[in-house]
């Protein structure tokens, strides 16, 4: 049962002579060109010969999007010394060799340089390259404004970038614009909620070319390096369905026919006149290979990627060989060959494996961690500058909740007003770019990673407009609705405190910020006292013991489910492989986490600390070293205990590079297993020393067990789960049984040889000595079956949190925390989120909702929802509402048209969220 027949229903083909039909929404207004033609033919894709091996060559460029470069080096082909690179020559010379022989095929991938260069362009060329896109010459694939990385990224930032690419290629180039394949050649480890999404932005298939050695021989014995990803255990099947294909040599050339400036293999010398005549020698060698390919695979067609990093910018070195090489290698068809080689592109080879109608292999696990040898896990990215990752993590909170939100709620003002002009473009675009698989991973050099945080400062910027413009619109007392609507207490004055944390864009501090608002609350209960030795703190809600001997945590339990967990908490250190030895020569570095032992180095066995009380808070403060402390705080009405962690500079004088955790260690009987998020949403469950679907052979204990943690983890037994919320991404692992462990900051001294080239020691003027970083976590002790009922909102708190925190008292926020925020009329139920709501263009809004459980994970909010969209905001009017796909680049349900109509009690204005659904809407509005 775990073979399915591929059913997709795709339509493939020519663009040429597309119909449009348009569509209008409920009150009549055009809605615009939403339908594909019906092709039927494939006039774009090349004819294959059913009774051969069809090789398809598919011409490519992988064009980072800031790696060893930044983007603007990158795309200007600035710094050449750096990196030899320039996307704005590939784009202007492939355009041109592509005119030359329309047998010829190009696909591109990054609308972030795309867009660049076609600003650029006279409208002569611009005709041209639409020309070539309608006949499907020139392809789009993936088409986001950069190929995002798939372990340290949040789905909501994903599907705003990949947004904000689509609806590029939609604008400029309409229907044929629209990519049907995923390509995410580069990424190190797939995540399965990157293929959920892909699934529901309407994607037919998704290829790649990164995955575990072990797996991929496995896959290549058993012929499933192409197979059916089943990428939700909630979403109903095909919703989250994925089709995907794992490349045959990463995203490279097979070797011996790399013909780019870069590459030193022989062109083909085919004047038989001359000396060094080689084309049999190159047909031999390539049906050599293409024959060795074919044994791996199912069908009769196979996929060459016929390019690699920044290739291309001399298109005409790679098209005239390869014009030659289909020319003589199927010259020979004529004496027998079954070898008939195509110019293809990913969605032409995709067609003709659906076309085979054929089972495929089912997965429902993720392909995380990456290793490409025994040594080698690429799992110290997860972690790899950790600043970086909260930068980015908070600027996507304010970009969603404070720019976006007030820009809709202000109207036209916040974009032009009193403060001047104002955007959330820039700072889109930013985040944009921040998803890039060497952004937020950390994989980039240093002065790559200071240009991504300055992107994200100037973002800020122009949002501070926005909100300032949104705040001085609204009248003080519709600020107060908006803001504070199930308020009754006095706060702050609002505009002074959101300039104040605006205004704090500098990227290695963290938003640090004493909320004076939240002097108001009342003290519900708390008391300290000493029993038996032991230092005991009772809230309302949670029970926290510390052992005075060592100050260290020894307890937490949860006063409502009456359940008490033994809780140890302290700080190592993984001493980093330098390389130098017998095993391997692999080095820990930006990508790769390598410990020289299993062992971690203790910082100290005890804490020195120091209690503190507050109107709100009791905290116990502990150090534990100059360069770690960490502050436990317990909010009297807060379900959730805060560690918050201060790690730096980390000292390397001993000349040993070092990689920091915090170990939690717990009377959970955790029998192997633990539990973490995929990009902020499904969760899935890690054994150590297995992989659901090979036998591993481990050789790794620690890297080789460590596994993305984007906003949660958790250990559970029958009895008790703990979950820890965390607010950046992470890596984690659970090596100990009772154990949880999370890896907080890295300072190495080696390059890993990836590439990056440089050690990820990071150093700035304010932090001459080595960075600081601090962070929390956020720990929760519940029964199993209603855990989520607690992690669930408290993650889409702290993903959100910056902000919203200061504008409400913490009990507020805590119960109606979207309701004071985001001029919604109510407070949605517990299991619906407002995952966006943004301008779309002048009259209209783009709007998300999503649900936020597993089907299996709440008893109480594991069930589908409904919401009124027509009595979702206090400010705002729904006149129309239509519905769009995940990416808002098409129709949903290529457009049967939704009978809404305005009377605010009629059902139809009502939809239906299933367990971990999103919908994305597109609302005409008017400010009320
Ligand atoms: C696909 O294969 C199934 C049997 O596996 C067969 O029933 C069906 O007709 C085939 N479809 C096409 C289009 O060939
Ligand atoms: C605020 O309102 C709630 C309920 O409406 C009430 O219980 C509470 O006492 C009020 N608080 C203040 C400070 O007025
Ligand atoms: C924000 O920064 C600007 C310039 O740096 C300063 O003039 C202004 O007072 C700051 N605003 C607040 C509210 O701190
Ligand atoms: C926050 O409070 C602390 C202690 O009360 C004080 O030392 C610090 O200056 C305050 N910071 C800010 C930004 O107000
Ligand atoms: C730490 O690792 C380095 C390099 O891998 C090694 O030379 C050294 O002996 C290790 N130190 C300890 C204390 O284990
Ligand atoms: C795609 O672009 C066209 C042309 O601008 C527009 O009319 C249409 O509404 C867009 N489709 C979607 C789904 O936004
Ligand atoms: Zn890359």
């Amino acid at each position: 049962p775990n073979k399915v027949l591929l059913d997709l229903n795709i339509n493939f083909g020519t663009c040429v002579g597309n119909s449009t039909d348009g569509v209008a929404d409920v009150q009549g207004q055009f809605r615009g060109f939403s339908t594909r033609a019906d092709a039927t033919g494939s006039a774009s894709c090349h004819a294959t010969k059913p009774d051969m091996l069809n090789v398809h060559l598919v011409p490519h460029t992988h064009d980072d999007v800031g790696w060893l470069k930044t983007v603007d080096q990158y795309y200007y082909g600035d710094r050449n010394d750096i990196q030899h690179a320039g996307v704005q020559y590939i784009l202007d010379s492939v355009v041109d060799q592509l005119i030359k022989n329309p047998d010829r095929r190009f696909i591109y991938v990054e609308t972030a340089f795309f867009y660049r260069w076609w600003k650029q362009q006279s409208s002569a060329t611009q005709q041209t390259v639409k020309q070539l896109v309608d006949e499907g010459r020139l392809e789009f694939v993936n088409g986001g404004w950069c190929m995002s990385d798939e372990a340290t990224t949040h789905y909501s930032a994903v599907i705003d970038q990949m947004t904000i690419g689509l609806r590029f290629l939609n604008e400029t180039f309409g229907p044929c614009g629209r990519p049907r394949v995923a390509w995410h050649i580069d990424p190190f480890g797939h995540a399965r909620e990157h293929a959920s999404m892909f699934a529901q932005m309407g994607y037919d298939g998704l290829f790649f070319g990164r995955l575990d050695y072990q797996d991929r021989a496995h896959r290549m014995r058993e012929k499933e390096q192409e197979l059916l990803w089943r990428a939700s255990d909630s979403l109903t099947p095909p919703m989250a369905d994925l089709f995907t294909g794992i490349l045959p040599n990463g995203y490279n050339p097979p070797e011996g026919f790399c013909w780019d400036q870069f590459c030193d293999d022989p062109p083909i010398r085919d004047d038989p006149d001359l000396e060094d005549y080689n084309v049999d020698d190159v047909v031999k060698r390539f049906l050599a290979i293409a024959k060795n390919q074919a044994t791996v695979y199912k069908t009769n067609h196979i996929i060459m990627t016929m390019g690699s990093d920044f290739q291309y910018e001399n298109a005409n070195l790679w098209y005239k060989n390869l014009d030659k090489l289909i020319h003589y290698v199927n010259a020979l068809q004529a004496k027998g060959s079954k070898v008939n080689v195509l110019y293809s592109t990913p969605s032409c080879y995709l067609q003709e494996l659906h076309r085979a109608n054929l089972t495929w292999a089912l997965k429902t696990d993720d392909f995380f961690p990456y290793a490409d040898d025994a040594h080698d896990f690429w799992t110290g990215y997860f972690t790899s500058r950790p600043a970086l990752k909260r930068y980015e993590r908070i600027s996507n909170g304010n970009l969603q909740v404070i720019c976006n939100q007030l820009e809709v709620l202000g109207g036209p003002v916040s974009r032009k007003g009193p403060f001047g002009e104002g955007d959330s473009q820039t700072m889109k675009k930013a985040m944009a770019v921040a998803q890039h698989h060497d952004a937020v991973s950390g994989t980039e050099k240093q002065h790559v990673a200071n240009d991504y945080a300055r992107k994200l400062a100037e973002g800020w910027q122009h949002c501070q407009v926005v909100v300032s413009n949104s705040l001085a619109g609204l009248s003080s007392s519709s600020a107060e609705r908006i803001y504070c609507d199930n308020l009754n207490v006095s706060v702050c004055p609002l505009t002074d405190l959101l300039l104040f944390i605006i205004n704090n864009t500098d990227p290695m501090h963290l938003v640090h910020v004493n909320c004076t608002c939240m002097c108001f609350l009342n003290i519900i209960h708390m008391t300290k006292y000493r029993k038996l030795n032991i230092c005991v703190y009772v809230l309302q809600f949670l029970q926290v013991t510390f052992d005075p001997d060592t100050g260290l945590l020894s307890s937490l339990s949860n006063l409502e489910t009456k359940q008490t967990i033994k809780l140890t908490q302290n700080f190592y250190w993984y001493n980093a492989s330098d390389g130098k030895n017998m095993d391997s020569s692999q080095p820990s570095g930006a990508y790769i986490f390598r410990p020289n032992s299993s062992t971690p180095f203790g910082i100290s066995r005890t804490a020195k600390t120091e209690t503190v009380q507050t109107s709100v808070v009791q905290e116990v403060r502990q150090w534990f070293a100059p360069w770690v402390s960490q502050v436990v705080r317990l909010y009297t009405d807060s379900r959730t205990l805060e560690l918050e962690w201060t790690v730096g500079p980390v000292p390397i004088d001993d000349h040993l590079g070092k990689e920091v955790i915090t170990r939690l260690d717990t009377s959970i009987k955790t029998s192997e297993i633990f539990y973490t998020d995929s990009n902020g949403r499904e969760v899935l469950q890690r054994r150590k020393d297995f992989r659901p679907t090979w036998q591993l052979k481990q050789s790794e204990p620690i890297a080789g067990n460590y596994y993305p943690i984007n906003s949660r983890a958790f250990i559970k037994d029958d009895e008790d789960q703990l979950t820890v919320v965390t607010d950046r991404s992470q890596g984690g692992a659970s090596i100990q049984n009772g154990s949880l462990e999370i890896m907080l900051h890295r300072r190495l001294l080696y390059d890993d040889f990836r590439g990056v080239g440089e050690p990820l020691n990071e150093i700035s003027s304010i932090f001459p000595e080595g960075l600081v970083v601090r962070g929390r976590l956020l720990l929760s002790l519940d029964r199993p079956p209603t855990a989520a009922d607690t992690h669930r909102p408290l993650a889409q708190q702290v993903v959100l949190q910056p902000l919203f925190k200061w504008f409400c008292p913490v009990s507020q926020l805590r119960t109606h925390h979207v309701a004071c925020f985001s001029g919604l009329q109510a407070a949605l139920p517990p299991a619906v989120h407002l995952l966006t709501l943004t301008q779309w263009d002048k009259d209209k809004v783009l709007l998300r909702l999503e649900h936020q459980f597993q089907s299996w994970e709440s008893k109480r909010n594991s069930k589908p929802v409904t919401v009124n969209l027509q009595k979702l905001f206090s400010t705002l009017d729904v006149l129309g509402a239509s519905e769009l796909n995940l990416s808002a680049n098409q129709w949903k349900d290529e457009m049967s048209r939704f009978d809404w109509t305005p009377q605010t009690d009629h059902s139809d204005w009502e939809v239906t969220l299933r367990p971990m659904e999103i919908r994305t809407f597109l609302l005409r509005v008017r400010l009320r």
